[in-house]
C-alpha cells in the first residue's frame, strides 16, 4: 500500500551528477536528506543515489541507517490505477531479488512486506512513497560495504551485507544500474495488466519461501496464524487453525514476526 505522504523542506542539494542508464536518468549526491524525498519532484524513470543519507527513512516512520558504503537508491517509476498496481511494492521487492540473484547471491527471500533476507538477516528494505498521482518513488536501501550496526547496536546480528556473501562485491554504480534494469522490467511486465500480474505473483510468492507461522502486529492487535502468500491485491494472508483465510493490507500491519517455518 502507498501512502500519500506530504514533503516538507525538501530541498535538493546542489549539482548531483547525471547520468544515463539504461532508459534511467540517474542523479548522483554525495549527502542527501533521503534520498526518495530528493526524488519527489522528478519525473518518472529518473532515479537518485547518494553515498549517505541524513536523514534516511524506513516504514512507520523509522530511521533507515543510510552510512557510506550502501545503496541508497530511490527510482520513480508509474502507478496505475488498476488493481494490478496495488502489488506495486511486492513487485520491486522482486525486481531487487532478481538483481541479486544475478550477482550471485544465494538463498534470498522476502519477509512480508518489504524487506529482502538472507536467512534471518536483512540485507535490504524498500519504501514506497506516492508523492504525486501517477508516480511514486520505489525506495531502496541495500547493505554493500557499509556497517550499519556500527551506527545503531540494535541491528547487531540482524543486518548482513553484499561484501559478506559474494567473492566479489560490485560497485555501487553497478548495483544501481543492475536494480534498475531489473526494475523496468518488473514494471513493464506489471503495466501489461492482468496477465503481467498472473506472471509475477507467482514469483512473488515463491520468494516466501514457505508457509510459515507469523503474528502479525495489526497497530497494537496481535494476530497469530500461517502466512499464505499474497493476493492480486497484494494484501497478506493470513489462515488461522480452522483453514480460514483473511487478508490484511500492508498498512494495517504495523510488523510481522515470524515463528516457526513449517517443514
Ligand atoms: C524499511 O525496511 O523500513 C525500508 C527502508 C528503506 C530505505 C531506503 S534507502 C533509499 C530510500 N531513501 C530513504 O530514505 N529510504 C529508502
Amino acid at each position: 500500500m502507498m501512502i500519500p505522504v506530504e514533503i516538507s523542506g525538501a530541498a535538493a542539494p546542489p549539482t548531483p551528477m547525471a547520468t544515463r542508464v539504461d532508459g534511467w536518468t540517474v542523479l548522483e549526491y554525495e549527502s542527501v536528506s533521503s534520498s526518495n524525498v530528493v526524488a519527489a519532484a522528478l519525473p518518472v524513470w529518473h532515479a537518485v543515489r547518494a553515498d549517505i543519507q541524513t536523514q534516511g527513512r524506513g516504514r512507520f516512520q523509522r530511521s533507515w541507517v543510510s552510512d557510506r558504503g550502501g545503496l541508497w537508491l530511490s527510482a520513480v517509476v508509474p502507478a496505475g490505477s488498476t488493481p494490478e498496481w496495488k502489488t506495486l511494492p511486492l513487485a520491486t521487492g522482486l525486481a531487487v531479488c532478481d538483481a541479486l540473484a544475478g550477482l550471485g547471491v544465494n538463498e534470498l527471500r522476502m519477509r512480508w512486506p518489504n524487506d529482502v533476507l538472507v536467512r534471518n538477516r536483512k540485507l535490504a528494505g524498500l519504501l514506497l512513497d506516492q508523492f504525486a498521482p501517477g508516480r511514486v518513488v520505489a525506495g531502496i536501501g541495500i547493505n554493500v560495504q557499509n556497517h550499519p550496526e556500527a551506527s545503531d547496536q540494535r541491528l547487531s546480528g540482524q543486518t548482513c551485507r553484499l561484501a559478506e556473501l559474494l567473492r566479489t562485491t560490485p560497485d555501487l554504480r553497478e548495483l544501481t544500474s543492475r536494480v534498475l534494469w531489473n526494475l523496468r522490467r518488473v514494471i513493464e511486465v506489471l503495466a501489461t495488466g492482468s496477465s503481467g500480474l498472473d506472471a509475477l505473483l507467482p514469483r512473488i510468492n515463491q520468494l516466501w519461501a514457505g508457509n510459515r507461522r507469523v503474528e502479525l502486529d495489526l497497530d497494537g492487535r496481535l494476530e497469530q496464524g500461517h502466512f499464505s502468500g499474497v493476493d492480486r491485491a497484494g494484501r497478506l494472508g493470513l489462515a488461522d487453525d480452522h483453514g480460514a483465510t483473511t487478508f490484511y493490507d500492508a498498512s494495517q500491519v504495523r510488523h510481522l514476526t515470524e515463528i516457526e517455518k513449517n517443514p
